[in-house]
């Protein structure tokens, strides 16, 4: 027998404060059409004046938690994707971990920008699998709006605020792909891409924090290639193909990105859970808050084989397999 990740309660959480295309035309040069028509995005939400990622995370954190039935005290590990913490320092999962009750174990963020959850994920499920942790609580939030350079029309209508999280229970497995948990990660970076999309502030270079600056058109080229690749990788790693996926619960950052990576592996869309109409880009949090949507709502079912995967800034990517 071997140890597995199994992923026990999921939760969200999304600032009430809505934000559509038409209320973006009184800031920027922008038309409903064309947003919608180049990336598929029709709303986003918001956090409120003062509302911080800390506050998202921990939301999406109790959530998860009560569904999974457990308390805050038992859990041993947070890990929190977030390329917009609440302070330079310390890591924002602290603030979850003293406001979910967790006293013991070990809390920290880890910075991968949109890939920020399934790089989370993997090292949840490595310390589980290791026996350095029996409950963790994986976590994607961000306050994007935070970052957004409001006059750049070409970046500020894509992104969105919200938080996403799981909790991981150590189980047993037989190592076969039939077991429940999570089967296997698969993590990438290259650093040679690093100013195709990046902040132009922090602590270390400006002292300032900085707005989101991207190549659009270059991200949008390597995502789809970056991607396929990653799926391949998992799939063959587990001696699995695409027709035994249920369900691929993707980065959600532009429409025709989720489309052609569907394409270039032979999956049908039915199968793809989407919320970038609704959420847009939450970077970290658009991998949890779509799972939590599709296994709130009862898509995703138990037994069930689900494909997780992300690319964003650095470049990272990334994916992980799942039998829920
Ligand atoms: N409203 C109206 N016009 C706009 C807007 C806007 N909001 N933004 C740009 N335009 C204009 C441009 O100025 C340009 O005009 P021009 O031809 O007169 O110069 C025209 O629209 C076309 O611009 P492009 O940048 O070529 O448009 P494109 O079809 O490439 O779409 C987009 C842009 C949506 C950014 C696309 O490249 C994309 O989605 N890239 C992926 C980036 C991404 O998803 N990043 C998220 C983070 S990384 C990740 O999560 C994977």
């Amino acid at each position: 027998m071997i140890v597995r990740s199994r992923i026990v309660g999921c939760g969200s959480y999304l600032p009430s404060r809505l934000v559509t295309n038409d209320d973006l035309t009184k800031i920027v040069d922008t038309s409903d059409e064309w947003i919608v028509e180049r990336s598929g995005i029709r709303q986003r939400h918001l956090a409120a004046e003062g509302e911080t990622t800390s506050d998202l995370a921990t939301a999406a954190a109790l959530q998860a938690l009560e569904r999974a039935g457990i308390k805050g005290s038992d859990v041993d590990l947070i890990v929190l994707g977030t390329a917009t913490p609440d302070h330079t320092f310390p890591a924002t999962a602290t603030k979850v971990q003293a406001r979910i009750g967790m006293t013991g174990g070990a809390a920290f963020d880890v910075q991968a920008v949109c890939s920020g959850f399934i790089y989370a994920l993997a090292i949840a499920d490595n310390f589980i699998r290791t026996g350095q942790a029996k409950t963790a609580v994986v976590i994607g939030a961000e306050t994007f709006s935070r970052i957004l350079d409001w006059s750049d029309r070409t970046s500020c209508v894509l992104f969105g605020d919200g938080a996403g999280a799981v909790v991981l229970r150590a189980g047993e497995g037989e190592g076969t792909s039939r077991d429940r948990g999570i089967l296997s990660t698969h993590l990438h970076s290259d650093g040679r891409h690093h100013d195709l999309l990046l902040v132009d502030g922090g602590p270390s270079s400006t002292q300032t924090v900085g707005h989101i600056r991207m190549a659009g058109r270059e991200v949008f080229r390597h995502a789809i290639a970056n991607l396929s690749s990653v799926v391949g990788e998992a799939l063959a790693a587990n001696g699995l193909g695409a027709a035994d996926i249920d369900w691929v619960v993707p980065h959600q950052a532009n429409q025709r990105i989720l489309e052609g990576t569907a394409k270039k592996l032979g999956l049908s869309m039915e199968r793809m859970v989407g919320t970038l109409d609704r959420h847009a880009n939450t970077s970290a949090a658009s991998v949890p808050l779509a799972l939590a949507e599709a296994v709130g709502d009862g898509r995703i079912k138990e037994g069930q084989l689900v494909l997780l995967e992300a690319m964003g800034g650095g470049f990272t990517w990334g994916a992980g397999l799942v039998r829920m």
